[in-house]
């Protein structure tokens, strides 16, 4: 720590003092250690605006149920940015949600994830955003919630409740891969935070860890060990081949936030870390949602041809919904997927069946790659599928015939026992289900008083039953 003190002296030694070359190579090793700690945690992804913004510059507008939340300028600029930080207050600041002013962070900044985050790779980071990124001077939008959201102290109370503080303890009867394994998925790499379900306070719930929840218009499934409702039968490789490349045959594509997190993190991590994150799942807790009857990826083997659909007769009392269905899935999808959802010959576009896209107990990631398309930077290969929503360059599909082509999808190459409505496409569209808590925004003001004394007690609670705890 003391080390990382006097980080402004280094600095200076960098840029040219002399007779300090052990302590410059030392700094530089920092430096670059910190880079690859914030590429797997992937502060990138909500920090640099994809459309074009500077590296770390903020004004990602983030849509979250209770309002627009832009995140903020993280380079090392003095008066936009974060190079007045103390190495403690970016401390405080990534793991406890609190910036310098006092005043509490949204959890849409994921601290409760990084809160695991070790000393030493906070320390590198710092190292990292002080001297290893250029300071870009430019302000962010402001964040405006509406009223109570726009009280971050409630944070504090949020906090209490959801923010486990704890550092990330290794677990000594397990072997180091899984540890690794654990400290990446629930620390730096926070795949929980999308993964883990959610309740109503937007809280993670922690007796289902990483049994899937919604994330925008997107579903982030489970990714438990579990072989029928989790990765269970996904091999160690397949699941490394998924993280490295977006994709892998017969299981999924990642698009979406996952394209993204695979686009600027996973892809480059070292092989060694994303072994030790797929033993880590393969050896997680088991969770089961009962009403799943068989694995995501195992649906569809019918081959259904939808272009001899199409010539056959239909009776005149077929389903206008499926014959619609198919009309549109041969002329907007078979080209690419091929009328029998197959997909092409090299499976550059992929088949529809044996897809967890399709096969899943929800239906979201469908839509979405429907309405948002598929977008991924691997490498040097770029994948994409085009959107059908709005500002589509091929044709903006309504939300009616979105959801006659999914049900067409899902009856033929999918999990048949989902049905979409158009309202369910209207939702995706609007950018995702809105919990109860923001549906309930409008009364909070009248309720507010009663709500204070709610939260009061809710405390009180808490801090007596940690204090028993503790004895
Ligand atoms: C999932 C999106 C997301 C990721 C990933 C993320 N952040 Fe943030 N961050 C935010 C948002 C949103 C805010 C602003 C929250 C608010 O206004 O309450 C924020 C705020 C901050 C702040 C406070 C800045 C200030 O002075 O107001 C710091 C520091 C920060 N992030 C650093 C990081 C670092 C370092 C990483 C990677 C380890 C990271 N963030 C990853 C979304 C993210
Ligand atoms: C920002 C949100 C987000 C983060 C962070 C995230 N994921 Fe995902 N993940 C998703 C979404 C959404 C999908 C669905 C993608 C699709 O079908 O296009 C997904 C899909 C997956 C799948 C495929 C599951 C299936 O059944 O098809 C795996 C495996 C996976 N993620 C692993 C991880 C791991 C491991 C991490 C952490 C290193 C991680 N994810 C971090 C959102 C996220
Ligand atoms: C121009 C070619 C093209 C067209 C047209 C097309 N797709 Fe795709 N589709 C792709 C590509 C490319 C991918 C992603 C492959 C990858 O990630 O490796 C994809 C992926 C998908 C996925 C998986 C998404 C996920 O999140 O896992 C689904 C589902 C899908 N397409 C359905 C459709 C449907 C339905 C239509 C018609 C409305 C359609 N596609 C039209 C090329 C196309």
């Amino acid at each position: 720590m003391k080390k990382l003190l006097s980080l402004g002296l280094l600095g200076a030694a960098l840029s040219g003092f002399t007779g300090m070359a052990s302590a410059q190579d030392s700094q530089l090793d920092l430096i670059a250690k910190g880079k690859l700690v914030a590429t797997a945690a992937d502060c990138q992804a909500c920090h640099t605006n994809p459309e074009g913004g500077k590296p770390f510059s903020g004004d990602y507008a983030i849509h979250s149920p209770m309002g627009t939340i832009y995140t903020t300028n993280i380079t090392p600029s003095k008066q936009f940015g974060i190079g007045n930080y103390t190495l403690q207050q970016f401390s405080r600041a990534v793991r406890e949600g609190v910036r310098p002013d006092g005043e509490n962070l949204y959890p849409a900044m994921p601290y409760t994830s990084y809160s695991h985050m070790s000393d030493e790779d906070i320390q590198a980071m710092y190292a990292y955003f002080q001297l290893g990124v250029k300071p870009v001077e430019q302000p962010t939008k402001p964040t405006a919630l509406p009223f109570p959201f726009n009280m971050r102290i409630a944070m504090a109370g949020w906090n209490l409740m959801y923010l486990d503080s704890s550092a990330f303890k290794p677990d000594p009867t397990k072997s180091e891969q899984w540890n690794r394994g654990a400290y990446l998925v629930n620390g730096a790499g926070h795949c929980d935070t999308c993964h883990t379900p959610r309740n109503l306070m937007m809280g993670e719930v922690t007796s289902k860890p990483l049994a899937g929840g919604m994330v925008g218009p997107w579903y982030a499934p489970n990714i438990s060990s579990d072989p029928i409702s989790g990765i269970g039968n996904w091999t160690q490789a397949q699941l490394v081949e998924y993280m490295k490349t977006g994709r892998t045959l017969g299981k999924n594509q990642a698009a979406g936030p996952m394209a993204e997190a695979v686009q600027n993190s996973l892809q480059y991590l070292p092989e060694s870390d994303l072994n030790a994150i797929a033993f880590y799942l393969k050896n997680s807790t088991p969770v089961r949602d009962p009403a799943d009857q068989k694995a995501a990826d195992s649906f569809g083997s019918k081959q259904v041809n939808v272009e001899e659909g199409l010539r056959g007769a239909h009776p005149s009392n077929a389903n206008n919904t499926i014959i619609g269905g198919a009309a549109l899935f041969s002329g907007y999808c078979a080209s690419c997927h091929q009328p029998d959802g197959g997909g092409s010959k090299n499976q550059a576009y992929p088949s529809l069946y044996n897809n967890t896209a399709t096969g899943l107990n929800n239906a979201s990631n469908l839509i979405s790659a429907i309405l948002y398309g598929v977008d991924r930077q691997v490498g040097d290969q770029h994948v994409l599928m085009p959107k059908f929503g709005e500002g589509s360059y091929v044709g903006q599909l309504t939300d009616a015939q979105i959801a006659d082509i999914s049900n067409y999808v899902l009856t033929n190459f999918g999990n048949a026992d989902i049905q979409v409505t158009s309202h369910d496409v209207a939702v995706l569209r609007a950018g995702g289900p809105v919990t109860l808590l923001a549906k309930l925004q409008p009364f909070m003001a009248p309720a507010m008083g009663v709500g204070v004394i709610i939260v009061l007690a809710l405390i009180f609670w808490l801090f007596s039953r940690r204090k028993n705890r503790r004895r």
